[in-house]
């Protein structure tokens, strides 16, 4: 058996002649393994005096150290030495032209939405949010639409496995006039609000996608009336547009939380076969609106004969659409980098 004194002058003259990593590994093994020499010298411990456990037993911590450290410098200086033979003989071709790199840009969509909150804040509306899960009675009933009203099948959804307090399966929400309940059930009017969301619908064709973005407006006050929305509207629309002059036209038509209520047409003009908002020859439909109808108000404690208001809701695809000539809906979606690029995004 070796003694202390000829394992440490067996390890120095090994490790000086290691010149790659396998072998390096075999003597830590064979020096510090469950079978190594420093290993196999701590066994006979026992047959040492309490004295002499002491010294051998510093002495050998000491060793062990040392090789462990000795170990991992040789270690580090044979990959440095790996590296440098590598690059000696690699060439950088100094003339190749560098990697594209694509620029991250905001999504066409997240642009109208800042630039319609930035509108109406400016206009002095809060900008409010609400749920995408909803229950039945915020999405319908609170909104006039009763059960097994006909306008709930215009706007289908997505129902969930899962019941609200009354026993109503909830829902993705099919449109954003579901937050004008809830603000209104957590603060009094007066009030101007606007929401902006993802909506579902059970929708798909190619005009069409089972999620979409809508941004919903609503006032109340005391003798709000129809002029104000219109005011309200083109003001949105000329800003929004970038335009000087706006043509509209109200369509009656019928929502069952608005009475009366209107549809929206805007001039537009074809140019280069596409659409461009202006004039006053062709009109395009844009939006749904109204006035308040009184048993939504009601249906929140508010008063009718005191406060009236009105709402309306726009499609944000449609918007972003109409606004940088983009004709094909489902190329938000498909996230092909190309057609961010294509706008100018
Ligand atoms: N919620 C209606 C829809 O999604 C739009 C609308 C909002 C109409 C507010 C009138 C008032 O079609």
């Amino acid at each position: 058996m070796q003694n202390l004194q000829e394992v440490k002058t067996e390890f120095q003259s090994q490790i000086s002649n290691i010149q790659n990593l396998k072998d390096l590994e075999n003597i830590r093994l064979s020096f510090l393994g469950k079978e190594g020499l420093v290993t196999n010298l701590m066994k006979n411990i026992k047959n040492l005096t309490i004295e002499e456990k002491k010294k051998f037993g510093s002495e050998i911590n000491q060793f062990k150290k040392l090789v462990s450290s000795e170990i991992q410098i040789k270690k580090e200086n044979l990959e440095i030495a790996a590296i440098n033979d590598r690059l000696k003989t690699e060439k950088i071709d100094v003339t190749l032209p560098i990697r594209k790199f694509n620029e991250g840009k905001i999504h066409p969509i997240s642009k109208t939405i800042s630039e319609i909150e930035e509108i109406f804040t400016d206009l002095g509306f809060e900008v409010t949010f609400g749920p995408e899960i909803e229950d039945d009675f915020h999405n319908f009933t609170a909104l006039n639409i009763p059960k097994n009203h006909p306008a709930r099948q215009m706007q289908d959804t997505f129902y969930l496995n899962k019941e609200d307090f009354d026993g109503e399966k909830l829902l993705l929400r099919t449109h954003t006039s579901s937050v004008q309940i809830r603000k209104l059930q957590d603060s009094k009017p007066p009030l101007a609000v606007i929401s902006i969301g993802k909506v579902y619908r059970r929708d798909s064709d190619q005009t069409h996608t089972p999620m979409f973005h809508q941004m919903e407006a609503l006032m109340i006050d005391k003798n709000i009336n129809m002029g104000h929305l219109k005011w309200i509207l083109e003001e949105f629309l000329k800003r929004f547009f970038e335009i000087e002059e706006i043509s509209m036209r109200f369509r009656p038509s019928f929502f069952p939380f608005t009475e009366p209520s209107a549809e929206l047409d805007i001039g537009y003009e074809k140019k280069n076969n596409l659409i461009s908002i202006g004039g006053n020859k062709k009109f395009l439909e844009i939006l749904g609106c109204g006035m308040i109808h009184p048993n939504v108000l009601k249906n929140v404690d508010i008063n009718p004969e005191e406060y009236q208001g009105f709402a309306f809701g726009i499609g944000i695809e449609r918007l972003t659409m109409l606004k940088y000539g983009i004709t094909d809906l489902r190329s938000f979606f498909d996230n092909d980098i190309r057609f961010l690029k294509h706008f100018g995004f």
